[in-house]
């Protein structure tokens, strides 16, 4: 059974794969002359809020001819609230899906759901700690808006404490030469040591920085993301990284800002008809990088 839990378990060749088949998933609208599944069946299953990724995955699935069965509100919907753990829930639906789309509050819920699953989980975003199909996502959008990989310069900011998609990110840019990144944030939101540990293991530069100023006309990439306020529990964190027009106008000219989404104030709508907008291409593209993460998992 092929799993999809963490990004880091995908290495430069999964990568170019995932990517030229996602680029051919991308440039036509004729799916199943392509590649085509035999109804296999998803299950949404996600005990926390989702927009983009259950029906991206929805979407891409139906797409390649499979079929989707779920609950978008398991914490409520699921045998959940009767006190069922996480382990028995995939054990039964497992025998009844041939993959599992899985959202949820704990970090390890992917790892755990994989140990007792009959089928394969994909990661749809665990508590704070990943969320891997949104950064190929990502990487899939720098790339094609880049048209590299390699010898990047990206500034990774805002919630990062909280924020799995950042983490995630930094995993895949791991796997590339000359990289440097720049986490912005305030201290107390910063990211955690075992992303700088992997970073430096991995030989890419990194540095930890309060404000874009000292960076904002150097960078190729802004991947801003918003405050995670529902995991902020009692605290009551703040910051103003917020990117406006003006700001977006001092960078270089073929830079680009991503956004995972849902944003707040931390991008204004102004910057939306930018050249360097690419957020709204980045939630569009995760549907061809999802219809070629499922292929993969069946083929
Ligand atoms: C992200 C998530 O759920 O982690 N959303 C998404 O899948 N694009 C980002 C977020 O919620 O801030």
């Amino acid at each position: 059974v092929k799993h999809i839990l963490r990004a880091q378990d995908f290495d430069r060749d999964k990568i170019s794969e995932i990517f030229n088949l996602a680029q051919k998933y991308k440039n036509t609208k004729v799916y199943d002359k392509i590649f085509k599944l035999h109804k296999e069946i998803l299950c949404s299953l996600f005990y926390e809020p989702s927009t983009r990724t259950r029906l991206s995955f929805e979407s891409a699935h139906l797409k390649l001819g499979g079929n989707i069965i779920g609950t978008d509100n398991a914490g409520e919907f699921s045998s959940a609230v009767k006190g069922e753990t996480l382990e028995d829930s995939i054990k039964v639906i497992s025998s009844y899906a041939d993959v599992i789309v899985l959202r949820h509050s704990d970090n390890d819920a992917a790892e755990r759901a994989a140990k007792v699953s009959n089928c394969a989980i994909i990661n749809a975003g665990s508590g704070t700690a990943q969320h891997p199909t949104q950064s190929l996502t990502d990487l899939f959008t720098i790339h094609n808006r880049l048209e590299r990989l390699n010898d990047i310069h990206i500034a990774i900011a805002g919630d990062l404490k909280h924020g799995r998609t950042a983490r995630s990110l930094a995993y895949l840019l791991g796997k590339y030469d000359n990289i440097k990144i720049s986490f912005v944030a305030p201290n107390n939101l910063q990211i955690d040591n075992d992303i700088i540990e992997y970073l430096t293991k991995h030989n890419v530069t990194h540095e930890k920085l309060e404000s874009f100023d000292s960076v904002l006309t150097q960078v190729d990439v802004i991947y801003q993301t918003r405050l995670q306020r529902e995991r902020h529990g009692k605290e009551n964190h703040e910051f103003n990284l917020n990117l406006d027009a003006a700001k977006v106008s001092q960078m270089k000219e073929n830079s680009i800002i991503m956004h995972p989404l849902p944003r707040n104030t931390e991008i204004s709508v102004e910057v939306d008809s930018m050249p360097n907008a690419a957020y709204f291409e980045q939630a569009s593209n995760s549907l061809p990088v999802r219809m070629a993460l499922l292929w993969s998992i069946f083929n």
